[in-house]
């Protein structure tokens, strides 16, 4: 692990290309990667860093599994891409080992690319099923980049300005969130009453009062990771009925297992009408899909371009690889383990946050947590500024980390070991001591992410 960071002339010559010749979002310092193994990623120069983003929240089984290297050489050699109007075993396969997870009639997979058209294809699902007109999202909510996606987004508003008529009305964003520690209510259960009256209101005076769907993610991630109750995510439920309208959870983030259950909603004791899922799901190849009832799926075909098709959906490679990474989820009980290390890490992080006072609070559930940055812990103002630091200092630590505005993740592939969380731990504390101390940081907040530029983050 690189104790400071300083690389290689060829390091910093691919980085300048980089910036060159490729049009992306970049994490100062441009570190250039080239390798992963577990929950390692390695550096050009051969330095090594834990991966605490999973990749992008993908890598379920960490990098390099050896299983999945065997499926993938296997399937490189035999069959990588089709078209989607025909199917094949392992799609076919993969959707059968989904339902047997799923509570209810919750069986038929759609498959689709990104977790943005998973969305969409849930959006059309519950428009076409409905006749509903508005789909209402929550406020820090957030569902992808494509632009029905983004409309439902309202977490880095600022990515939306100038879109204009490419995005719906932002009244969609109109659910308001449990969001416990910001509310300016103390007593969470009040605000779960609070909030789900505000929410009953906006969708009756913001919509056209013919609601197709409410969407959110149980657990919403981006922003702020905002963890509800039972009650009120049951009372969501219940509003969704009022309405008639479906609930499409919104999964991409946290299934599978990283939660301490398969899915996360099954913490909450509500069943969805149509769950969508990407990210963890997909051991890193594209390959995402939204989930519905046989009910649903027959109501819709034919309906609005449903099923949803595409060049790239259930190609075999992709779908033989997520397939044998759910085999392994299933068979090595990567969800006890994560209740389990979710217990430990939440006592350390704890600790941590008692002995660091720009940390405000740290939410999540299982291996899934995030660190609230704070300015000082009686305004709980959001401290952007002190969580990039600590993201810098992290990699001096040799842990890459995701901080987003105020917010630190801390998303491990879902099969590191305790020995490695210990590890992990003590390094990110270092970091935290680092950035408080106010060490030299070569970093820019507004370069660091779509979601915190133009904003000041909240
Ligand atoms: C909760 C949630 N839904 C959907 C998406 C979109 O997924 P994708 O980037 O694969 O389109 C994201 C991406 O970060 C997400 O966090």
């Amino acid at each position: 692990m690189p104790s400071e960071l300083s690389f290689s002339n060829r390091h910093k010559d691919l980085a300048a290309r980089d910036r060159e010749y490729v049009l992306g979002w970049r994490f100062n310092p441009g570190i250039v990667f080239e390798r992963g193994e577990g929950v390692r990623l390695f550096d050009v120069d051969g330095n090594a860093y834990y991966d605490m983003s999973a990749g992008m929240m993908s890598l379920t089984l960490g990098h390099a599994h050896p299983e999945l290297v065997e499926v993938i050489r296997d399937m490189a050699d035999r069959f990588t891409h089709q078209s989607s109007w025909y199917t094949n075993p392992w799609a076919i396969e993969f959707a059968e080992l989904i339902a047997t997870t799923m509570p209810g009639e919750l069986k038929m997979t759609n498959f689709a690319v990104t977790g943005s058209e998973a969305n969409e294809i849930a959006m059309r699902m519950a428009l076409a099923a409905t006749d509903g007109f508005d789909i209402c999202s929550m406020v820090r909510g957030l569902h992808g980049g494509s632009l029905a996606a983004e409309s439902m987004t309202s977490v880095g508003g600022a990515r939306r300005r100038g879109l204009g008529p490419l995005t719906l009305p932002a009244r969609a964003n109109c659910i308001v969130p449990a969001f416990y520690y910001r509310a300016p209510i103390d007593d969470a259960e009040q605000w779960d009453e609070v909030s789900l009256q505000l929410t009953e209101e906006l969708i009756e005076y913001t919509t056209s009062q013919q609601v197709a769907a409410l969407m959110l993610e149980p657990i919403a991630v981006p922003g702020g990771m905002i963890v509800p109750s039972k009650r009120w995510l049951r009372g969501i439920r219940e509003i969704a009925d009022r309405w008639g309208a479906l609930l499409i959870f919104d999964e991409c983030q946290l299934a599978p297992a990283r939660t301490g259950k398969f899915w996360s909603f099954e913490h909450y004791d509500v069943v969805p009408d149509i769950v969508t899922f990407g990210k963890g799901m997909t051991a890193g190849f594209a390959n995402c899909g939204a989930i519905t009832t046989p009910e649903i799926a027959e109501k819709t075909r034919g309906a609005l371009g449903l099923p949803w098709s595409g060049t790239y959906p259930q190609d075999p490679l992709p779908c033989a690889v997520g397939l044998k990474q759910l085999e392994i989820v299933l068979r090595d009980d990567l969800t006890g383990h994560a209740e389990r290390e979710g217990v430990f890490i939440g006592e350390r992080l704890s600790q941590i946050q008692a002995r660091h006072d720009c940390i405000g609070d740290v939410r999540g559930k299982g291996l899934y947590r995030m660190l609230d940055i704070v300015k000082d812990r009686a305004s709980k103002e959001p401290d952007a500024q002190m969580a990039e630091h600590i993201r810098f200092h992290a990699l001096a630590e040799g842990l890459l980390l995701i901080a987003v505005k105020n917010y630190v993740r801390f998303c491990p592939p879902t099969i590191v070991t305790r020995a490695e969380l210990d590890d992990i731990l003590g390094r990110l504390e270092a970091a935290i001591t680092r950035a408080e101390a106010g060490g030299p940081v070569a970093t820019d907040i507004a370069a660091s992410s779509s979601l915190a530029a133009n904003s000041a983050a909240r």
